[in-house]
């Protein structure tokens, strides 16, 4: 009897879902984004940045004398923008062996055209440090050209989806993010869904050229930020949607504490001028995602219908495009939240970067960079 009744139940559940991913691109109802209290719906005026021939931008970053923005795009490149005349060029890239590099999202050549996610300069010496998801931490010269190595593993264990980094130049040394030890970077919905917990933050020190590392154990290692005062460096845990704090100096190094809970999936985080952060969310967390974290049957349930990845990433992300972004005081407090609750501009976005009154927002898929005056 009630082996009738769960299998009735799954039945219900498997026809339920069935439907639900047949229908309606425009939202699914019980599934849908939900709501955030005190949001602005501002991102659809926000202007775009084409990418010529390239997509995902999902890290940006301004070199020492303001120029760029400069971003790491899904064929291996990196590009920097010179403006509305001269438009993008191509800046640095990560993998020598670029002949089959040609299509802009080509996820199955990513581990030989390599996959540049989180740039960051050094003021001082012009120098771009580069993150790449399969090729580890690397270093392009000021004038760009093939990357170098420096750093593909930790403690004996190889990184296999390196993903964003902070530099502190005054200790010399590297803040990075290893997501997983078992993902690989177009696996990323694999490892959400499998809860994965072997991400690592790591720190280089720039003169030893050791890493050690400093966390782990981390749901989908993400996004890393210094604070303005160097006291805490931020780490993203994109599964668990918090931001971790590891305190640096003062009475607390050496400990870390949850900084910020969010309404989603956070991916990078940016520190503004004023020493707040700016989280770009992939997806806010509806119903689809809850269940499939919490309930173990509801999870394997998913992984076993006949849903592609796209549907299923549709299905996860509440079935319609959106973009959120969550602006956090120093101490983590929520001081707005900007979106484009339907997605008419801006979607599943990576990175917000304010420089000079303007947001520039990038996306791991979307093929143009955002432009919000604030
Ligand atoms: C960017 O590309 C889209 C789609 O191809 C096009 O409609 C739009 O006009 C372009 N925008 C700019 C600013 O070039």
């Amino acid at each position: 009897m009630t082996t009738m009744l769960v299998t009735l139940f799954v039945s219900a559940v498997v026809t339920t879902l069935a439907i639900l991913v047949s229908t309606s691109q425009t939202g699914y109802g019980i599934f849908a984004p939900p709501k955030i209290a005190g949001s602005r719906d501002v991102f659809p005026s926000a202007k775009v940045v084409n990418l010529t021939g390239a997509s995902g931008p999902e890290s940006i970053a301004f070199d020492p004398s303001g120029e760029g923005p400069y971003v790491g795009v899904s064929d291996g490149r990196v590009l920097k923008w010179r403006g509305e005349s001269l438009g993008w060029t191509d800046f640095a890239y990560t993998s020598a062996n670029r002949e089959m590099c040609v299509r802009p999202f080509a996820p199955e050549l990513e581990h030989v055209c390599g996959r540049p996610l989180g740039l960051r300069f050094d003021k001082k010496s012009g120098d771009l440090y580069i993150a790449d998801a399969y090729f580890g931490l690397l270093v392009a010269g000021p004038a760009g050209g093939l990357a170098k190595p420096l750093v593909t593993e930790a403690e004996g264990q190889t990184f296999r989806f390196t993903n964003d980094l902070d530099i502190d130049e005054q200790d010399d040394v590297i803040y990075f993010t290893d997501t997983s030890a078992i993902f690989q970077r177009r696996q990323f919905l694999a490892a959400v869904l499998n809860v994965d917990k072997t991400g690592r933050f790591i720190k280089y020190d720039r003169s030893s050229k050791k890493a050690t590392v400093l966390l782990q154990g981390l749901a989908f290692a993400n996004g890393v930020a210094l604070s303005k005062d160097r006291s805490f460096v931020l780490v993203v845990e994109t599964t668990t949607c918090k931001i971790l704090r590891l305190w640096l100096s003062g009475p607390n190094a050496g400990t870390q504490d949850v900084f910020a809970e969010l309404p989603g999936f956070p991916d990078n985080i940016r520190r503004n001028s004023k020493g707040e952060f700016w989280v770009a969310l992939h997806s806010k967390k509806g119903l689809f995602a809850k269940l499939s974290l919490t309930q173990t049957w509801f999870k394997d349930l998913v992984l076993r219908l006949p849903i592609s990845p796209p549907r299923l990433h549709s299905l996860f992300t509440g079935g319609r495009p959106h973009a959120t972004a969550v602006k956090l005081s120093e101490s983590g407090e929520v001081l707005e939240v900007l979106e484009d609750k339907e997605g008419k501009r801006l979607r599943f976005i990576s990175e917000v970067e304010e420089k000079d009154g303007k947001l520039w927002i990038g996306s791991v898929l979307m093929p143009f960079l955002g432009v919000y005056d604030l």
